[in-house]
């Protein structure tokens, strides 16, 4: 289907540590051979992606040295004009940080742990990445006893003050996201939820340079609702990145391809992302970037298939939610919901509260009773939603 062939306009990205995953987990070994990054660059641009995002240690996998690494992966971008929008730090790996990176009880461990993200930084602005990613999956604790969070939520600050300061110091030009997870590794997280880290950026000296890279299935572990943390942070100016993948809701971090999971809140995601949802105007302008794992099941031509997957996916929903749009039967259905009617402020321009008080149609006359009798009709849209993503219209 030629409609659904990704390209570079699409702007979809794909972590080195996504398809590249061996397929290790708590119970049984690598199941894949590592993988060379310079093949993922190379696979990943044949397939229609725009670009790849990467930790320090993913250039690592099959190269040692740190130089060589780096010069054969620059390479493979020249070959292929891709783009490295996004980078990050592995602070959850190596032992040294069982017990988090700018968190650790240990101050020696939080100093590396500055160290080894101002290095990587600097790649990123040589590279000329545009956007930061912390991931603070070590950062938390299994036990209250055993963290002061107040201290290490003013330890988090500092780290991420001090690297913010070095990036415009250095006049990286590097905007910061921050991830948030409730749990997994730890058994609870710092920063569990999106509404968390942004209470907390808010705290930050460089708060403008600071926002959000929330993922689909992080929210959904926690039971929150994707699509709404989203808006949110939208509507903050907040959402400087975001991990698409897909979740059947809370349980442990599935990393599932895009879709593969809450499908009706990927429809509306998606809406949202390419269509404003009723607001009628995209909102976010940055990379589509899929942070999901390939099966354990697969061996690398399930891989490819299901990188493929992420994309086909998003576009394929970006059409049905195009025609969900569209349809005049949606739009009277939206007007007769009142859903447009929200963006109406409650007070007229220049209404005061004396005004609203004096407004006997407002409380006095009002009647309770007869509105609240009122259905809003919201079953025919859900209905309507789930027709158009099944292609029933
Ligand atoms: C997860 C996380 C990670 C981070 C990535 C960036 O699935 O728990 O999403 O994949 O996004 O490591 O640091
Ligand atoms: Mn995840
Ligand atoms: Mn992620």
């Amino acid at each position: 289907m030629n409609n659904y062939v990704p390209g570079p306009e699409d702007k979809f990205t794909f972590g080195l540590w996504t398809v590249g995953w061996q397929a290790r987990d708590p119970f049984g070994d690598a199941t894949r051979p590592p993988l060379d990054p310079v093949e993922s660059v190379h696979r990943l641009a044949e397939l229609g992606a725009w670009g790849v995002t990467f930790h320090d240690d993913d250039l690592l996998a099959v190269e040692a040295d740190r130089d060589t690494a780096i010069k054969r992966f620059r390479a493979a971008l020249d070959e292929t004009g891709m783009v490295a929008p996004m980078l990050t730090t592995n602070l959850f790996t190596h032992p040294v940080f069982k017990d988090g990176a700018f968190t650790s009880n240990d101050r020696s461990v939080r100093r590396y742990a500055l160290r080894k993200t101002m290095r990587n930084l600097d790649l990123a602005a040589e590279l000329g990445a545009s956007t930061y990613v912390f991931w603070g999956g070590r950062e938390g604790s299994e036990t209250d006893a055993a963290k002061d969070v107040r201290a290490a939520l003013d330890r988090y600050r500092e780290g991420l003050d001090l690297l913010a300061q070095y990036s415009q110091d250095r006049g990286y030009g590097l905007r910061f996201a921050l991830e948030p997870k409730p749990n997994e590794p730890r058994g609870d997280i710092l920063l569990p939820t999106i509404g968390h880290a942004l209470g907390f950026i808010s705290t930050l000296e460089h708060a403008d340079l600071v926002g959000v890279n929330p993922e689909v299935g992080h929210e959904q572990m926690a039971n929150l609702n994707f699509v709404h943390g989203i808006s949110q942070a939208l509507w903050q100016d907040k959402l400087f990145h975001i991990d698409l993948n897909g979740q059947h809701g809370p349980k442990f971090d599935q990393d599932l391809v895009f879709g593969h999971g809450d499908l009706l809140s990927a429809f509306f995601l998606v809406d949202l992302l390419e269509n404003g949802g009723p607001q009628g105007v995209s909102p976010y302008q940055g990379p589509r970037h899929f942070d999901y794992k390939p099966g354990r099941t697969e061996d690398l031509t399930g891989v490819w298939a299901s990188a493929a997957d992420n994309m086909r996916t998003y576009l394929l929903l970006k059409e049905r939610a195009a025609a969900f749009r569209a349809d005049p039967e949606v739009q009277q259905a939206l007007q007769d919901s009142k859903v447009l009617e929200l963006q109406v402020p409650t007070l007229s321009p220049g209404e005061s509260y004396d005004d609203l008080l004096a407004d006997r149609s407002a409380f006095e006359d009002f009647d309770a009773d007869l509105v609240g009798e009122r259905g809003y009709g919201f079953g025919r849209l859900d209905q309507l939603a789930i027709e158009h993503l099944m292609g029933a219209r």
